[in-house]
């Protein structure tokens, strides 16, 4: 494993164009992109397509969180992208989080890994409270990877503050860090965030990268900076 392969790239531009223009200028850098929900739903085929050809790895963000059932059947339909990667909600339980897995292989995508988001990190403790979790974020977060730990799937998504209690709790699931922040760049809506390096080191399997890289003057010398900041913190680990 290289050190791109621990980068998705969140493919977030408000058009269409932009973002099958910036899968053009990430072609032969980004190993891993990541899909979601606004994207997909412009333009489903097209955007896989188009990072299919740049040699990327899929990355279906959509958050599923349904009734088991419901989420099995969206599996099954999902399933004919193939995608390597596909986020649910944790908080969907260990039942939905099973449909999922099950609607994949239904489907014909056995290798598609399910992955649980647990607490979106544009959470801080107050907004967790006002709808209506007890826990803090980081509890929280544990509670609901022990929960659905009982359901095959390959891993979480979690905060840089989160990741080293799970990495310690699970140490061969996968575990997704957004919220990534190189230091001194705009956290914008996020709030629990970490820079590139923390995340590595404390045990992150993949990044997701959003606005430092895709609204950077030049997003190709953004992916190579915080590449070479994932290299060095990949050595120490
Ligand atoms: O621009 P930024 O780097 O903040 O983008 C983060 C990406 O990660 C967005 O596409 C967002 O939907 C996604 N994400 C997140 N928090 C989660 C799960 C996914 O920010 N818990």
């Amino acid at each position: 494993m290289t050190a791109a392969d621990h980068i998705a790239v969140a493919l977030d531009h408000a058009s269409v164009d932009d973002n099958l223009d910036l899968i053009r200028r990430l072609k032969g850098r980004a190993k891993w992109l990541k899909i979601g929900m606004r994207l997909f739903f412009a333009a489903p085929e097209r955007s896989i397509e188009a990072a299919r050809d740049a040699g990327a790895n899929i990355f279906l963000d959509l958050k599923l969180h349904d009734i088991p059932e419901t989420v099995r059947g969206a599996a099954r339909s999902l399933a004919r992208f193939t995608p390597e990667l596909v986020t649910i909600h944790a908080s969907g339980g260990a039942a939905m989080a099973t449909a999922a897995v099950e609607g994949f292989r239904e489907g014909g995508s056995p290798n598609t890994a399910v992955i649980g988001v647990t607490i979106l990190t544009s959470f801080d403790p107050h907004g967790l409270a006002q709808v209506g979790f007890a826990l803090p974020p980081a509890a929280a977060a544990l509670q609901l990877a022990e929960h659905t730990a009982s359901a095959p799937i390959a891993g979480w998504v979690c905060s840089t503050a989160e990741v080293g209690a799970l990495r310690a709790r699970f140490p061969s699931h996968r575990l997704i860090v957004p919220g990534i922040r190189p230091a001194g760049s705009d956290p914008g809506d996020q709030r629990r965030i970490g820079t590139p390096a923390s995340a590595i080191e404390q045990g992150a399997s993949l990044l997701v990268i959003g606005r430092p890289i895709i609204a950077a003057p030049s997003p190709e010398q953004a992916f190579d900076d915080i590449l070479r900041e994932v290299a060095t913190a990949l050595e120490a680990r």
